[in-house]
């Protein structure tokens, strides 16, 4: 199921999640997990009487995601990091949930014009939905990113943090991203309010992150309030 495309799966999450945040008055927080991470993400950006207070990304491809790891070897045994662009960026690529997000440096373009979820929601590719996905993704109280170097799924790991890799395969902070400088979905405007947290955390992988202890102390628990 979690090979779905994910905006089918954001339905699914908001059928879930509607009637927990209907009967909760003084507003939820909302964990969103790996790809549940950016799949939260698009939940609030389109639901606009969303009552989320913290939002939490553990260990989430936020800004996409490209690299071999063994979960593509598995998914696509026939192609590499280098390649699966040609798979990703067709109408059928778009119907498996990894394309949606995969994030391909030197085929930028083509990520512009064929990525149905990630270009969109980053309104990297306009869209005339994007002034109200940005509204409500600010009604949150706070954004808090997780992630760190041994992750090893996340690539690159700072993806998780809005980082990536420029055309040259250089990692860049969020704060260089054009997401961050230009606002286009409410990033910069969270950081302004002091509204953004976050941990990098190394020695945590990526199957780990939900059930380490010291995370939640860290970097989870204090925004539960
Ligand atoms: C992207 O779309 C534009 C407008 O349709 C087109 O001119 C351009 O060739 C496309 N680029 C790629 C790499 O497909
Ligand atoms: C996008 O905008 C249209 C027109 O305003 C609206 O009907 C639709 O519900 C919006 N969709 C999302 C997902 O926000
Ligand atoms: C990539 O590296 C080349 C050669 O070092 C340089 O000319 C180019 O500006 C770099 N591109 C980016 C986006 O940093």
């Amino acid at each position: 199921a979690s090979l779905r495309p994910l905006w089918v799966q954001v339905e699914g999450f908001r059928r879930a999640l509607a009637p927990i945040m209907a009967n909760a008055a003084d507003g939820v927080h909302l964990l969103g997990y790996s790809q549940g991470g950016l799949i939260c993400r698009a939940l609030l950006a389109t639901m606009p009487d969303h009552n989320v207070r913290s939002f939490i990304s553990l260990a989430a491809p936020q800004m996409g995601q490209y690299g071999d790891t063994d979960y593509l070897k598995w998914l696509f045994p026939r192609h590499m990091k280098s390649n699966l662009y040609r798979l990703c960026y067709t109408p059928l690529g778009q119907g498996v949930s990894i394309c949606n997000y995969w994030n391909d440096p030197h085929h930028r373009e083509l990520y512009l014009n064929s990525s149905d979820f990630l270009a969109l929601l980053n309104d990297e590719r306009l869209h005339p939905n994007a002034s109200d996905w940005k509204q409500n993704l600010l009604r949150i109280q706070s954004l808090v990113l997780i992630g760190g170097p041994d992750d090893g799924v996340i690539t690159p790991w700072q993806s998780s943090l809005f980082g990536f890799y420029d055309a040259n395969e250089t990692v860049r902070e969020m704060r260089a991203q054009a997401v961050y400088l230009q606002d286009t979905f409410g990033l910069k405007t969270l950081e302004a309010r002091g509204a953004l947290g976050g941990c990098a955390v190394p020695g945590v992988g990526h199957t780990a992150w939900h059930s380490h202890r010291p995370v939640y102390e860290r970097c989870i628990r204090p925004w539960l309030t």
